[in-house]
């Protein structure tokens, strides 16, 4: 006959586990001072309770039948302390080996012999334990949200996308001083080009009601952007779509209205600029595409196309570029 488990323990295990389930399924620890969770540990106190006083009429039985000698080795064990007893047990030889007469398995053939030796104890507890860890985390994994790879990346997911739109609101937006032309921008930007502007400007920007973007002939270049500067380009664009035009109201103030923000004009422009200079021109700039409309405007110093000469004035117009 063996002591029991002490209730002090067995109170502290339970306690521990309960814990650890309700954290598997919640993910956090505010459940903590939940009432639902109180009550499960209190109803199971209450239950460990009853177990405990039942075992303990069980083994009042249980020693009353013992011989005198079983009496004493009880009594005995009873006064070691229990994480003593619990090592013990664990490196606790069998019976068998501490009396010399471990069984040897004869295979029968190639004369070899086998001690039938018994598992340590410790070592069947922790092959106990990882079964039970791995039935648990598969039965969690299968059919919980608990670690499932899917639910995680889409939690993620989440939250990263709620953390650039916090980002993007409290980034400082750019301006006309400020706007450089962004590569990584540019696949951003077609999207935004695709969203706002292609019901005006065409797809790939070719010309619709409003000009075509692919060509070397611009109706609004400013006068500080009136050469052949590296940026000129860039920033002209991006002023174009903050101010919108002088002439002509249709292609509205996008920026300065607050329809669009600096960032996403810098997206958005980075993508016309990229795919002005990526367009195949003429020696005299104009499209090669056909179906490109034609050239409004004038000749932009920036231009490969363009061989000097006066630039044209702020706003000056050609009389193809109203919309119809
Ligand atoms: C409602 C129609 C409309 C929309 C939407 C529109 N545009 Fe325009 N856009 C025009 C017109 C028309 C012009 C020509 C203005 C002029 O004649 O001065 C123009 C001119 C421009 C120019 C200067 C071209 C030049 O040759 O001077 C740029 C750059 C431009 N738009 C970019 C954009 C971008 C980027 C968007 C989207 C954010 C956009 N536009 C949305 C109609 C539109």
């Amino acid at each position: 006959m063996k002591p029991r488990t002490p209730f002090v323990i067995n109170a502290i295990l339970s306690v521990f586990l309960i814990t650890g389930a309700f954290y598997m399924f919640l993910q956090n620890f505010d459940f903590i001072t939940n009432p639902i969770f109180l009550a499960t540990i209190a109803i199971s106190f209450v239950l460990l309770l009853i177990n405990n006083s039942l075992n303990a009429l069980i083994d009042a039985e249980k020693f009353r039948l013992l011989s005198d000698k079983e009496k004493k080795e009880y009594l005995e064990l009873v006064k070691t302390p229990f994480l003593t007893r619990i090592w013990r047990d664990a490196f606790k030889q069998s019976k068998a080996e501490e009396a010399g007469e471990i069984k040897l398995i004869d295979h029968g053939y190639d004369n070899i012999k086998e001690l039938d030796n018994q598992l340590p104890r410790w070592y069947i507890g922790l092959f106990a334990v990882t079964i039970t860890y791995g039935l648990v985390y598969l039965f969690s994994y299968a059919f919980t949200s608990f670690a499932h790879p899917d639910v995680e990346y889409e939690e993620e997911y989440k939250t990263q996308l709620a953390e650039i739109a916090e980002y993007e609101k409290i980034a400082p937006q750019a301006t006309i001083e400020t706007a450089q032309f962004n590569p990584d921008a540019v696949a951003d930007g077609k999207v935004i080009y695709e969203q706002i502007c292609k019901t005006c400007h065409g797809d790939g920007a070719k010309g619709l009601s409003g000009p075509n973007q692919t060509d070397d002939y611009w109706i609004n270049i400013q006068e500080e952007y009136n050469n052949a500067k590296e940026d000129s380009e860039f920033k002209n664009i991006f002023y174009t779509v903050w101010n919108g035009s002088k002439n002509n109201p249709t292609m509205r103030a996008f920026g300065a209205t607050g329809e669009i923000k600096g960032n996403d004009i810098v997206k958005v422009a980075s993508y016309l600029y990229q795919l002005n200079k990526n367009s195949p021109k003429d020696s005299e700039g104009r499209s090669v595409d056909k179906t490109a409309k034609e050239p409004q405007g004038n000749l932009a110093p920036w231009s490969k196309a363009y061989k000097g000469g006066s630039a044209p004035a702020e706003g000056t117009r050609t009389s193809s570029n109203s919309v119809k």
